[in-house]
């Protein structure tokens, strides 16, 4: 039976990286026509309900995704169990996540670079209080990273 993978991707205000990640995944798997649940979420409630950052928002649609839409929220304790994959942007964020992770948890959790080949242990360097340049780097993280996990995740489903 193959399970639809479910990923949510987590940073800390959920308006600038983990946004991109979630658009760059999506953008990954229908080009390798994987099906795919996916959102994103912060750590932090600063963001709750806002639009992402107006950075992540041009720099999506550069890349052809459209994220207006996408809605700040806060990872809460069903996510841990409604997700197959928690991917966490940086170190801090994987530990605050690893820290609210209630017992019965089932979904896998690392750090999103851990799945490119030599960049294990890796942050997605948070751009927030950065230029527009930071962004661009943002993508070039997400989008390697995103499409390493759908390779990975059609792998494994063959
Ligand atoms: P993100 O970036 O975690 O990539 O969404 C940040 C967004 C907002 C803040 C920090 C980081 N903030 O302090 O408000």
């Amino acid at each position: 039976m193959i399970t639809t993978p479910s990923v949510l991707f987590v940073c800390l205000g959920n308006i600038c990286r983990s946004p991109l990640a979630e658009a760059a995944f999506r953008k990954a798997a229908a080009e390798a026509g994987l099906e795919v649940h996916t959102d994103s979420a912060g750590t932090a409630a600063y963001h709750v309900g806002n639009a992402p950052d107006p950075r992540s928002i041009a720099t999506a649609a550069r890349y052809g995704v459209d994220i207006r839409s996408y809605e700040g929220r806060q990872i809460t304790s069903v996510d841990y169990t409604r997700f197959t994959h928690i991917f966490a942007l940086d170190g801090s964020n994987l530990d605050d996540i690893r820290q609210s992770a209630p017992s019965n948890t089932t979904a896998k959790i690392a750090l999103l670079l851990n799945v490119i080949e030599g960049r294990e242990g890796q942050a997605v360097a948070d751009p927030y209080y950065g230029d527009e340049a930071g962004f661009e780097e943002t993508w070039a993280d997400v989008s390697a990273a995103t499409e390493a996990l759908v390779a990975k995740l059609v792998s494994e489903q063959n």
